[in-house]
């Protein structure tokens, strides 16, 4: 049985996954309202990439008999300054996601919940890959500025991105 805690806070980030998705929805939105559609593919695959993260934290919790619960999901920032933005939006999203998984990781080995510790491993991980992602293409996104060759170059490149991976049961 899973410690009470933790229980609560692997539920509140399964709720944050899939925050996570929605908001990159939305920036996916945004990116077609502006027709660079690599983009806007691009989110929407990382937006599956986010469900499927709160997917995984939901079959752990179901194995180890904790209680979920789905809660309301807020509207996420629809309107932004530019690409830079909807970047700069993402990856400080990221930033809080790594905190919150810390945090989490750090309930669970004061509670001696080394189940979870292993297999927040895989998020830990994870997180260190999707920061360096979103900070590149940040800065990508920044030195493009309004230069429509270099936003459209970035847009193929990111267009050619292969379809989420669903992660095993
Ligand atoms: Fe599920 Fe992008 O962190």
């Amino acid at each position: 049985m899973l410690n009470d805690t933790v229980a609560e806070k692997l539920n509140a980030q399964i709720n944050s996954e899939l925050f996570a998705s929605h908001l990159y929805m939305s920036i996916a939105a945004y990116f077609a309202s502006l027709d660079l559609t690599g983009m806007a593919k691009w989110f929407q695959a990382h937006s599956i990439e986010e469900h499927e993260h709160a997917r995984k934290l939901f079959n752990f919790m179901e194995k180890r008999g904790g209680r979920i619960t789905i809660g309301k999901l807020d509207a996420p920032k629809a309107e932004f300054d530019s690409p830079a933005d909807a970047w700069k939006t993402a990856y400080e999203h990221e930033k809080h996601v790594t905190a919150a998984i810390h945090d989490i990781f750090s309930a669970a080995a004061e509670a001696r919940e080394y189940g979870t510790t292993a297999m927040l491993q895989w998020f830990l991980e994870e997180q260190v890959e999707e920061e360096d992602t979103f900070r590149r293409n940040y800065k990508l996104a920044l030195a493009a500025g309004d230069d429509e060759w270099n936003l459209q170059d970035m847009d193929d490149r990111l267009g050619q991105r292969a379809p989420a991976p669903m992660i095993e049961e």
